[in-house]
């Protein structure tokens, strides 16, 4: 493996090291959105990448997969309790996400935080070619930049967070408010999901760290250098997504998995990691009590009252996520006593209202959920885009189904066709369900065209080329 001239560096491989009951070991894909969009993007240009292997205490050589050569960085269990479990999903993760959970801080979260940053800056410092491109992604490495500008002056060096950067207010309760600002100021090009992102940046900039504003509002100065800030939604692999769903096996999956439902007029869908930022239990009352109104059946046709019901059955698929985290295990629990209510109220021997999968899914059989379903519930409380929202988008080539997405996800600025709900609003949500299980096909079609259009020509790869374009990288086509 040699040194390289673009190297990502995040918390996570896109590949999670994996022991499996037999003794034997593998890789897995690494969940997530930051892996979904960044692995085509570097895979295309054959750049590489240095995070954690997803297992404590594992020592993994530097390895080739097609093309991306992966550095892996040792965490120590110890590491992983204070670092990633702490600081980075205690504390960071519910404040940047408007304090939906309370956030922890604590000082020995913080020093293990700071102690992996220097090992990840060190890492990268070994691994990056003279005058690399270096980018840096997250929340769990805030500090890398400024760390990585003093090892290695020559770099270039960019940083995207994947996550809401917080409003002031927010951020100013983190008692390490100005080195985290200071972390992210060692970077050439601080990059944000969305304008309210880089405004809240260029303020806490000035309030903190004494840089100071430039003629360029997208600019500011600091340490004797200028750090561009912008906005830059993140996107998939649309094209991929697309030829997936029109694919035979994908098709046919799908009708499948309409006919194992027992047919239903309608089918309901969410996909989400397990987390407390998503909203999984809004979307869940709102269709408990659309079962209650008799405005839905949830597949028993039979049930008295419900005559002139729409018949429609929900499917929520979560995959595990961070699951040693205190408030993901109370979520969890909340959920599946939710999902076990309404099934236990409204369910028929053989039909459940609610279908719900702990586990994650390959790709193939995921498209063809999306395919399958005729309304996509997207309700996260806050999220810095939500790439769900897209996929099921891209894969809808039939121009069918209704997205339903909250006001409060990155991608609400862009997928305005979609039936925009605020998650706090339970009738509000419940309302926007039921609109989008009864809407007229020619209108629905209508939406679906327009979101297609704006996924479609947003790919991931654009969104890539036009970050290391204002990193001063020229991209090839
Ligand atoms: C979000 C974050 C990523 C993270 C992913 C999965 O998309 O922005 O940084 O990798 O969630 O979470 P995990 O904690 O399992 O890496």
């Amino acid at each position: 493996v040699t040194a390289a001239d673009l190297v990502v560096v995040a918390n996570r491989l896109p590949v999670d090291y994996e022991r499996r009951p037999d003794g034997s070991t593998g890789w897995k894909r690494s969940p997530g959105g930051l892996v979904t969009a960044l692995e085509p993007t570097l895979r295309a240009r054959e750049g590489a990448w240095v995070g954690w292997p997803g297992v404590p205490d594992v020592d993994v050589e530097p390895l080739v997969e097609d093309g991306l050569s992966l550095y892996p960085v040792r965490l120590s269990a110890q590491e992983v309790e204070d670092y990633y479990e702490g600081f980075s999903n205690g504390t960071l993760w519910p404040l940047y996400h408007d304090v939906v959970a309370q956030p922890q801080f604590h000082r020995h979260w913080w020093r293990a935080y700071t102690a992996v940053n220097q090992r990840f800056a060190e890492e990268v410092a070994r691994v990056a070619a003279h005058g690399a491109t270096v980018w840096v992604q997250d929340y769990q490495l805030q500090l890398v930049p400024g760390r990585l500008r003093e090892l290695r002056p020559d770099l270039r060096i960019g940083f995207f967070l994947h996550i809401p950067f917080p409003p002031v207010e927010l951020f100013r309760q983190l008692p390490w408010r100005t080195r985290i600002m200071e972390g992210l100021l060692g970077a050439d090009l601080v990059g944000f999901h969305t304008d309210g992102g880089v405004r809240n940046f260029h303020w806490l900039a000035q309030e903190l760290t004494g840089a100071t504003p430039d003629r360029d509002p997208e600019v500011v100065r600091y340490g004797g250098r200028q750090v561009r800030l912008g906005a830059f939604p993140i996107s998939i692999d649309s094209k991929q997504i697309d030829e997936l769903s029109r694919s035979e096996p994908v098709l046919k999956r799908a009708a499948q998995i309409r006919e194992e439902l027992g047919n239903p007029a309608r089918i309901v869908l969410g996909v989400d990691r397990l987390d407390y930022t998503k909203g999984i239990d809004v979307r869940l009352r709102a269709f408990h009590e659309l079962l209650e109104e008799n405005r839905v059946t949830g597949g028993d046709t039979s049930r008295s009252g419900a005559e002139s019901a729409i018949d429609t059955v929900m499917i929520q698929l979560a995959t595990p996520s961070r699951e040693r985290v205190e408030h993901y295990q109370q979520m969890r629990d909340e959920i599946e006593l939710s999902v076990g209510r309404i099934n236990g109220e409204f369910a028929r021997v053989g039909h459940p209202p609610v279908h719900y999968l702990h586990r994650s899914l390959p790709r193939e059989e995921l498209v063809a959920f999306f395919l399958t379903a005729d309304v996509m519930l997207v309700t996260p409380l806050r999220d810095g885009m939500n790439l769900v929202a897209k996929e099921y988008v891209a894969a809808r080539h039939d121009d069918g189904g209704v997205l339903v997405l909250s006001e409060f996800a990155g991608a609400a600025i862009e997928l305005t066709s979609a039936l925009l709900v605020n998650p706090h609003d339970t009738d509000g949500v419940k309302e926007a369900l039921f609109a989008a299980l009864t809407m007229n096909v020619d209108e629905g079609r209508k939406r679906m065209r327009t979101l297609r259009r704006q996924v479609l020509d947003h790919d991931v790869d654009r969104w890539a080329r036009s970050f290391l374009e204002a990193l001063g990288v020229k991209v090839s086509q």
